[in-house]
């Protein structure tokens, strides 16, 4: 069967993937044009953001003539190949790697609050019923639980040294917080001189958190919920923040919101947040919130009242202010968490409501 799945790649070199002959362009890697073929190869140090690594060995596939299996993800696709992506063989291999790497961990079954990709490594335990235990002996990563950041618990005896984290930290971010210490059994994630994120050029952006594929990585704020019996609902919407749009996750249990994970095809962000979208989600449920609109009485305090009363009273004031100090006196300041309909909305009211340019919003205000 000849597969054309697009019109891009309907000529021009091809391979024949498990008996199924498919184009590919130049530069493209088995296990990328496997993915177009849904071939469903498994992973563990891959992220598709990120340049492929080659260091966990799990998406081997079998390539007549040659004599080792190789890595799907950094092994170019070159005309004429023929490649099994799993014949037995391939498959007892898989299984023994992910028991060389569970038998390292303290734990394979992490929560999933954890992280966006915390149960990679326990799916695929469980799909190739890999043995936990079977491999004794040195382990490597030691967990740093004395790191008082707020944020991002750092568990490296769950670690596979897949390097996933140091490598959105480099590609994606651009922040270089992150290193790899040592080799082997002593092989560390850490930070310059072994110093706390909080000392290092860490933005707690989270993606180290939300890529790592074992909850080594996890979301300290959102684990303190996991204790609650509720279901981990997600609900995909767009942060407030600011005015980027990135598409995000909000994990709830019951009524509260207990976590926040980014949306990996978000257009605006492609599985990035920054420290506010990732971590500060608290002024949601704050019991300071304000969630009625208030009025400043005689002697000082604050009365709550209801929007029609709050609205007479602005506008009142506003009509005070213009008739004694001029058209100028007034000026608006929108929100830049507000969409374009309301901005317009906002500089109309100013413009044609009050007669002034005085109108700006908070991103530059
Ligand atoms: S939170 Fe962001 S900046 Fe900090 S170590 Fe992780 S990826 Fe790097
Ligand atoms: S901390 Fe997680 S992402 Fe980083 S190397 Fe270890 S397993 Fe991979
Ligand atoms: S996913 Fe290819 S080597 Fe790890």
């Amino acid at each position: 069967m000849i597969n054309e799945p697009n019109s891009t790649f309907a000529s021009g070199p091809s391979i024949k993937i498990d008996g199924e002959t498919i184009f590919f362009s130049e530069g493209e890697t088995i296990y990328e044009v496997a993915k177009r073929l849904q071939k469903n190869i498994p992973t563990l140090c891959y992220d598709e953001r990120l340049e492929a690594f080659g260091g966990c060995r799990l998406c081997v596939v079998s390539v007549e003539g040659i004599r080792n299996p190789v890595a799907s993800c950094t092994t170019k696709a070159t005309d004429g190949m023929v490649v099994q992506t799993a014949p037995p063989e391939i498959e007892k291999m898989r299984r023994t790697l992910l028991e060389l790497v569970s038998s390292e961990n303290r734990d394979t079954q992490p929560n999933p609050l954890s992280g966006f990709a915390s149960q990679e490594l326990s799916a695929l335990v469980n799909k190739y019923g890999a043995r936990n235990g079977r491999f004794q002996g040195a382990k490597s990563g030691t967990s740093n639980f004395k790191d008082a950041n707020p944020f991002i618990l750092r568990d490296y005896e769950q670690c596979i040294s897949c390097y996933r984290c140091v490598r959105v930290c480099a590609e994606q971010e651009g922040d270089y917080a992150i290193s790899v210490a040592n080799r082997g059994f002593k092989t560390q994630i850490t930070t310059e001189f072994d110093h706390d994120l909080r000392d290092s050029d860490c933005t707690f952006c989270g993606q180290c958190v939300q890529t790592c594929p074992t909850g080594a990585l996890a979301d300290k704020k959102a684990l303190r919920s996991a204790e609650l019996p509720e279901e981990i609902k997600k609900t995909r919407t767009v942060c407030p923040y600011c005015a980027v749009g990135c598409s995000i996750d909000l994990m709830t249990k019951g009524n509260k919101i207990v976590g926040a994970q980014p949306a990996m095809k978000g257009p605006a962000n492609k599985g990035a947040l920054c420290i506010k979208g990732q971590f500060t989600f608290d002024f949601i449920q704050h019991e300071d919130r304000l969630k009625k609109p208030l009025i400043k009485q005689a002697d000082g305090t604050f009365k709550e009242v209801e929007w029609d009363e709050a609205l007479k009273a602005a506008a009142k004031g506003f009509a005070r202010a213009k008739a004694k100090y001029g058209r100028h006196s007034v000026y608006g300041i929108a929100s830049g968490r507000a969409p374009h309909e309301a901005a317009y909305t906002m500089q109309k009211f100013i413009r044609a409501g009050f007669g002034t340019h005085h109108i700006d919003n908070c991103s530059r205000a």
